[in-house]
């Protein structure tokens, strides 16, 4: 499958085709994702906490986006690909914005870049589009501002908060926003968003109305670092997968059954006789020469 054109977002909304993004960090899971044909790779920032063993997305760099995003990029060279602006790549000024977002074109493929937030974020986003870099926006719980929303708990729970929500949507809309992440917000809530854009809504924890869904991917196939939250489903229990794996493999060594004799390789007899010869000459040598001492 080809990359999918922008325009294809649009169509799918018109279309009302329900569609998928994941989160990928590194080139196998991107390149299991590419041949499930999955039409977006998300490589957030919760490379930070997923992955990288940070309490939080915040202390996660350029530097570290990039070099996963790169590592994404080669494992699927044909599928859309954002790249998520990390804490302080976009929020000093639009210049440094703009030239973070041109970065993760130029230097790491990437199709797109997100960016979290809408009220103070407008015009750095239309700077951004102006320079030809497609925004995906993301709304409710942005999780780089998670102390200002005092902790992961739901958005747009109280009338003003929520009609807040819609206009933060419609305003990303009109600044050129090609999606818009929905996180953590109530499903009524998500429904009026997605009837109020003509840009697809991409939701997590925003409940069935929206127009896709994103999860980050090791909570799909069941690797978590503690905490799960309420809207994740693991279709696959690989943390326990890999823990067996792992025990398995100790206990095998232990009882002396790996490596086994088609895991080794082997020399004739011939040559192990040699070996063997020149070995014990040699320690009779040195027994010799110690003896002379
Ligand atoms: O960083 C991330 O993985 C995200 C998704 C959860 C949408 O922002």
């Amino acid at each position: 499958m080809d990359r999918i054109p922008i325009t294809e977002f649009k169509r799918w909304k018109v279309e009302r085709q329900k569609f998928i993004c994941l989160t990928a960090y590194d080139a196998p899971t991107a390149r299991i994702l590419e041949s499930s044909q999955v039409p977006v790779i998300l490589v957030g920032d919760s490379l930070g906490n997923v992955v990288l063993g940070y309490r939080d997305t915040t202390p996660v760099t350029m530097t570290e986006m990039l070099h996963h995003a790169r590592a994404v990029r080669r494992g699927a060279p044909d599928t859309f690909v954002v790249g998520d602006m990390p804490f302080g790549s976009y929020q000093v000024s639009g210049e440094t914005a703009v030239q973070n977002a041109i970065r993760f074109v130029a230097e790491a493929g990437m199709d797109a870049v997100k960016v979290e937030g809408a009220s103070d974020r407008l015009e750095t986003v239309r700077k951004i589009i102006a320079a030809g870099v497609p925004v995906m926006g993301h709304l409710g719980l942005t999780p780089q501002s998670v102390t200002q929303l005092g902790g992961f708990r739901v958005q747009a729970t109280e009338v003003e908060s929520a009609q807040q929500l819609v206009s933060d949507a419609k305003s990303l809309e009109a600044a050129g926003a090609f999606s818009i992440v929905l996180e953590c917000v109530p499903e009524e809530v998500a429904q009026i968003v997605t009837d109020c854009v003509s840009i697809p809504t991409i939701g997590i924890g925003a409940g069935r109305r929206c127009d896709a869904q994103v999860l980050v991917f090791h909570d799909l196939i069941g690797i978590s670092s503690g905490y799960s939250p309420r809207f994740v489903r693991a279709y696959a229990s690989v943390e326990q997968e890999m823990l067996s794996a792992v025990k398995r493999f100790s206990e095998e060594v232990r009882e002396g059954q790996f490596p086994g004799d088609g895991e080794s390789f082997h020399l004739p007899a011939e040559k192990i006789k040699e070996v063997r010869r020149r070995v014990d000459r040699l320690i009779v040598d040195n027994d010799s020469d110690q003896g002379a001492q």
